[in-house]
């Protein structure tokens, strides 16, 4: 699928790491790079035509983000540095100003640590509980499980969309339902379902999302985060600066704007803002749905073929997404990312920032492949290519 439009695919490469960054359309690059050559200017400071094009331009992106997550108010929409920087200030503006001690907020142990470890800092500093839900045999998130540990303590639900290793697509629908009953904050980590499978903010009655534009064909350093308005009015900024403030004067007043610009101090990432927009039109042009169907087929495809190959374990086969976590029995992770990279196939091996999986998956690494739109079925067969050879892989790696 529109293989053309990465000119890194021409290398003989089979990029199967998406999910950790995805590759970037010509198209991207481009946009980023006129905004530097052509029109260079800050945001929202300069009467000058380079400056009003730049405006723009930034502004309008948050029109492109709210339609392609179904949010309702452009000004529901944050730009952030990614998905990390989207759930900090949540955690850190938002919740902790609004739960008490002895609150407790369910995640469970397939997430990543953007959205773990600042929950678990919130513990620390004020007393709130962090709970986990079970994961089911094929380490999936259940609802059913999910509605078991919810009591009158649980104030907060925080989850991925897709999670980053198993991959499996979490029901946000029928979970947004449940917090709405029961008035509990649902926030959603995005960062491995934008651009992989739709994602409705309101139909799903989020309250906050996050996702970062690097794994959607973006570039690195922006991302944004979706809060409802009324929440975002009593959320607290991080940072303080120019550009978020209305007014301030020597005896100590000052005044702050509201959401959005109220959390973004400083001068942001202009070009990369511009170039987020520039991949969420790629991306919605293709079709999310689409590129989903794609990516499973692949992964049904790839599962397959590595059946037929005595010595792999698969961890998540069944998961309705792209990724696919594998081992050679016997040899470590990094050796069979370092063996496939001989021939020219990326991977990522390692905990992929989900050191509590271990705890329930009784294995520390594993392989990852992360399909993305412009993956295809050579680059499986390459892959499968590569993997029968592995009898040789210690002649390669040592
Ligand atoms: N979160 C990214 C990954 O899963 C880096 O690889």
């Amino acid at each position: 699928m529109n293989r053309e439009d990465f000119p890194m695919l021409k290398e003989d490469i089979v990029y199967f790491d998406n999910g950790a960054t995805t590759l970037k359309p010509k198209s991207v690059v481009h946009a980023m790079d006129k905004y530097y050559l052509e029109h260079t200017s800050n945001i929202h400071r300069g009467e000058y035509d380079a400056s009003i094009i730049t405006n723009q331009l930034y502004d309008g992106v948050r029109d492109i983000v709210r339609d392609f997550i179904h949010a309702k108010n452009s000004d529901e929409i944050v730009y952030t540095s990614g998905t990390t920087e989207g759930i900090n200030m949540v955690v850190f503006g938002f919740m902790k100003k609004h739960l008490k001690k002895g609150d407790v907020v369910l995640t469970d142990r397939a997430e990543h640590a953007s959205n773990v470890l600042p929950w678990l800092v919130l513990a620390r500093k004020m007393g709130i509980v962090v709970k986990y839900v079970p994961l089911d045999d094929d380490y999936s998130l259940s609802v059913a499980k999910l509605e078991k540990e919810i009591d009158d303590k649980v104030k907060v639900i925080s989850i991925a969309k897709v999670s980053n290793v198993v991959g499996d697509v979490r029901d946000t629908k029928r979970i947004g339902e449940i917090c709405k009953s029961k008035n509990i904050y649902f926030v959603v980590d995005a960062a491995q379902a934008v651009s992989h499978v739709e994602v409705d903010v309101v139909d799903d009655n989020i309250d906050f999302l996050a996702f970062s534009a690097h794994k959607m064909a973006g570039p690195t350093g922006v991302g944004a985060l979706y809060g409802k308005y009324e929440l975002l009015c009593g959320m607290d900024p991080l940072k303080y600066g120019g550009g978020m403030n209305q007014e301030f004067s020597s005896d100590g007043d000052f005044e702050i704007k509201t959401p959005p610009l109220k959390f973004e101090a400083g001068t942001p990432a202009i070009a990369e803002v511009i170039g987020m927009g520039e991949a969420i039109k790629y991306v919605s042009k293709i079709g999310v749905d689409k590129i989903h169907e794609h990516e499973v087929s692949l992964k049904k495809y790839l599962v397959s073929e590595l059946r037929k190959i005595p010595n792999i374990i698969m961890y998540n086969e069944k998961s309705d997404s792209g990724i696919l976590a594998f081992n050679l029995e016997g040899v470590f992770a990094q050796d069979t990312a370092i063996f496939l990279n001989h021939f020219h196939i990326y991977v990522r091996a390692g905990n992929h920032c989900t050191k509590m999986l271990k705890e329930e998956m009784n294995i520390r690494n594993t392989c990852r492949i992360s399909m993305y739109l412009y993956n295809n079925k050579s680059d499986v067969d390459r892959l499968i290519d590569a993997l029968k050879q592995s009898e040789n892989i210690f002649k390669v790696v040592i």
